[in-house]
């Protein structure tokens, strides 16, 4: 008999760590039927990952507003997953992580009495507020979630503690890892992808010739990303001096930012950030292409961030990461010592990312490749479990 899953995630973490997911089961039509739909949480910046793994949505609730607030976002995915619902009757919905895409279609799921699979489950800082909501996103998931696909044992463990039956939780590894293995694969294979990559870097505003002295390591690039509601304000505004003051001490260095396209970032970013004039090796970009990211992550020399899915990538290219959190649902990382928490204290950011830089004894230290998040087969873990256990709970 097949089994319809329904996958429903919105943003852009969700949707490159669901896409291989989707790739995985669609392997399989004779077991699954597998349907998918994007809430458009995110519009441009999901529209990017769609594209690069060619995936057609089947329901589309397409409910972003500029500017949107977190009622906004739950209310409009609550409501539009009823339908897509009622209209797919799905056996198993799958849901990604801890966005309010995550926990209202889980809610939608649990009042239509569907199961509930959560893929990332287990992360925890048990701190409400840090990161917010995330933090309470995902304990709200696991409470309607019947498997819980777990990235890592101390995920694992966190559920246990929560009293989550042990057979339903399944340790997977990070889906995140099968998305960038999937493109370095293709970025060793397909040569003229290079070509296609520059291009796209140039459209975006970068100038080659600076590419070519990352690649050849004449210069050295600082990628950032920023984006976390507990930031926006004066956390932002900490971040985005720490970062000028940085740029004009060390005028050999390049700071490239793809600024997050939330008006709570783009304010203050290009505010402070965006005269050229007085900031001329600081660049400001739009949000990239995962695979022009991925590309420049190679790249880079070190990573400023208050991403999660960056805190999963970066470790296992060898990159020290520099988080702007005070803490972090991925510990793994940060025990292994290729992760720092900095929080957006001027003076904790600038005083670290000046030890990086000049001391190579201590970026030696944080820049050991270790990937603890996952080992690229998380999804046919995923997907084999599904296999044997959907057919005894339906
Ligand atoms: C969301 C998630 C967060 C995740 C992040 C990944 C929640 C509550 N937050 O936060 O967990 O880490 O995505 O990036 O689920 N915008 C655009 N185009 C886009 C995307 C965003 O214009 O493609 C702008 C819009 O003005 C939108 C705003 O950004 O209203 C905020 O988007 P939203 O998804 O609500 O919040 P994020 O900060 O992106
Ligand atoms: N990313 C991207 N383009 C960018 C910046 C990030 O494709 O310009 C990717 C990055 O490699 C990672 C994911 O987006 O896989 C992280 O998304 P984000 O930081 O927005 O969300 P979080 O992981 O914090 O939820």
């Amino acid at each position: 008999m097949i089994r319809k899953i329904l996958l429903v995630f919105g943003t852009r973490p969700e949707a490159i760590k669901m896409a291989p997911l989707v790739k995985k089961l669609r392997e399989q039509p004779e077991t699954f039927k597998t349907i998918v739909t994007v809430t458009g949480q995110h519009r441009q910046m999901l529209d990017q990952v769609l594209k690069l793994f060619d995936i057609q949505p089947d329901y589309d609730l397409d409910i972003m507003k500029a500017g949107q607030n977190l009622f906004d976002v739950t209310s409009r995915v609550l409501n539009g997953m009823k339908t897509v619902i009622q209209d797919s009757k799905p056996d198993l919905i799958l849901v990604h992580g801890d966005t309010a895409t995550s926990t209202a279609a889980a809610l939608a799921g649990f009042y239509c009495r569907i199961p509930i699979g959560h893929v990332e489950a287990g992360l925890r800082t048990y701190d409400m507020y840090n990161p917010w909501p995330e933090e309470i996103n995902r304990q709200l998931t696991g409470r309607l979630t019947t498997f819980h696909f777990a990235p890592t044992e101390m995920a694992r463990q966190n559920l246990l503690k929560e009293q989550v039956p042990e057979e339903n939780i399944i340790v997977t590894g990070n889906t995140v890892i099968d998305a960038l293995y999937l493109i370095l694969k293709r970025m060793e294979h397909e040569i003229s992808l290079k070509k296609v990559i520059h291009s796209t870097l140039e459209r975006a505003g970068i100038d080659l010739d600076l590419v070519q002295e990352w690649e050849e390591k004449k210069r050295r690039l600082i990628l950032i990303t920023g984006h976390r509601r507990e930031n926006f304000g004066s956390g932002f505004v900490d971040i985005c001096e720490a970062i000028r003051d940085l740029a004009k001490q060390y005028k050999e260095v390049d700071f490239l930012y793809p600024v997050h396209l939330n008006p709570n970032v783009q304010g203050p970013v290009n505010s402070i950030l965006g005269d050229r004039g007085s900031n001329n090796n600081i660049y400001l970009v739009k949000p990239l292409d995962y695979l022009e990211f991925v590309y420049l992550l190679q790249l880079s020399h070190i990573v400023l961030t208050d991403s999660g899915g960056i805190q999963e990538e970066a470790p296992g290219l060898g990159k020290p990461v520099l988080v702007m959190r005070t803490t972090t649902e991925r510990p793994e990382a940060l025990n292994a010592g290729t992760v720092k928490l900095v929080g957006t204290d001027k003076t904790k950011i600038t005083s670290s990312m000046s030890q990086l830089l000049d001391c190579p004894k201590s970026y030696q230290a944080m820049s050991k490749a270790n990937n603890p998040y996952g080992d690229g087969k998380a999804c046919e873990r995923i997907v084999r479990h599904l296999e044997n256990e959907l057919i005894s709970i339906l």
